[in-house]
């Protein structure tokens, strides 16, 4: 078994949690680590743990009545693959209202707070939601940016001993999760259907989404495209980043932009399968650009909510705004060493106020471009750019 990759950011942030909130849910992509980083939250804890893992028939005939099973626990319970069983909701608010309560849940699951509304809903106010992506730059530290641009997040795929070993994982996770997860969701989607539409959506990654010419071009109803996008959205593979309306007279882009999460996914799909490969492809830009957003917002902290893009018809553009409560910062993505200012970016720092603008960029330097304009190297975002507060 090789070492684990530490994770000191995400285990803070979950006991953090636990210690305000009663049920805290640790949502990721299947396969991003959630069991692992549960057990290390498990081993720093003195009091009694249990695990309920519901993917296991043993584990589920314990929760026949989850009632009286859970009542039983005490000290920290924590329920893995929770969207098999969304009832259960119901069950733990009723145990965390119990007067004297003490006992603290951690819920992980594969799929985001809209697939389990259900929850989210009964547990208002009582429940605090943690998300996970694929390793982040801290973890695996800048000087390996380029191998989890290339293999992506997942650590089997980025921990692979080798370029062919980590292909082969990612292949088998994408047919694992179209022929196995989908329909453990419930989701009645038909694999091959599925799989096409994903390779077809990474080659729009990185642009607004067209649910017309996407429909034309798959040869189905623009519902059913849409339905297929959500789909992948709420199992945590595709990221949209919404559109900011600022407020203002310009016509401006009303479609989400859409990304596929783990760029070492989107490159299987597109089937590059080696640096030079990806050097030479037509996305290679658009599969920078997803892995600078990817880091940045894992890197800030951002929730969801928080990140959108922005366009006006007239051209001018902002690949990436974080909106936390007054504070506003515009993010550009430009692969090259040697950026320069543009137009459209002393636009989107007026138009947007934005506080400060970061010109995020492949090459070694950091410099000021303007006053508020700052360019910085993917590499140093760590060093460069302060994760909200
Ligand atoms: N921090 C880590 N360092 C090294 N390997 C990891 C780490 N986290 C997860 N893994 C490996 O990745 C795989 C998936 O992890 P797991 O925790 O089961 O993910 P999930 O519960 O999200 O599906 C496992 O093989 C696990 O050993
Ligand atoms: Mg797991």
């Amino acid at each position: 078994m090789p070492a684990l990759i530490a994770r000191p950011r995400h285990l803070a942030r979950i006991s953090a949690l636990l210690r305000q909130f009663p049920v805290v849910a640790l949502l990721g992509a299947r396969q991003v680590g959630k069991t692992t980083l549960a057990r290390q939250v498990m081993a720093t804890r003195r009091g009694p743990t249990t695990v309920f893992d519901l993917e296991s028939s043993e584990d589920l005939a314990r929760l026949a009545d989850p009632l009286l099973a859970l009542r039983r626990t005490t000290g920290l319970v924590v329920i893995d693959e929770v969207q098999r069983l969304p009832e259960l909701f119901h069950t733990l608010r009723v145990l965390v209202d119990e007067p004297g309560h003490r006992r603290r849940f951690l819920l992980l699951g594969s799929a985001s707070p809209e697939l389990l509304r259900q929850g989210s809903e009964t547990l208002a106010g009582r429940i605090a939601y943690h998300e996970i992506e694929g390793f982040g730059l801290d973890e695996v530290g800048s000087d390996r940016l380029g191998r989890r641009w290339l293999r992506g997040g997942f650590p089997r795929a980025f921990l692979a001993r080798s370029e062919g070993e980590s292909v082969r994982w990612r292949e088998e996770f994408v047919r694992t999760f179209l022929e196995r997860d989908i329909p453990q969701f419930g989701l009645n989607i038909p694999a091959p259907a599925l799989r096409r539409f994903w390779s077809m959506l990474a080659h729009y990654h990185a642009q607004t989404w067209n649910g017309s010419e996407l429909a034309r071009a798959f040869g189905v109803a623009h519902t059913t495209v849409q339905r297929y996008l959500d789909l992948l959205t709420n199992t945590l593979m595709v990221r949209q980043l919404q559109p900011w309306h600022a407020n203002l007279s310009k016509r401006q882009i009303r479609s989400p932009k859409v990304y596929l999460r783990d760029s070492g996914l989107l490159h299987t799909l597109l089937g590059v399968h080696s640096q030079p490969a990806l050097e030479g492809h037509p996305k290679v830009g658009a599969s920078w650009e997803g892995l600078g957003v990817d880091i940045v917002l894992d890197h800030l902290g951002a929730r969801p909510g928080e990140a959108y893009f922005w366009g006006t018809q007239a051209g001018a553009e902002l690949d990436l705004l974080v909106v936390r409560g007054r504070t506003r910062i515009g993010f550009e993505f430009k692969r090259t060493s040697a950026p320069a200012i543009t137009p459209s970016m002393r636009i989107a720092l007026s138009d947007l106020a934005l506080q400060r603008l970061y010109v995020v960029h492949g090459g070694q330097h950091a410099f000021a471009l303007a006053d508020r304009i700052d360019a910085v190297p993917l590499a140093q975002v760590l060093e460069r750019v302060r994760p909200l507060r």
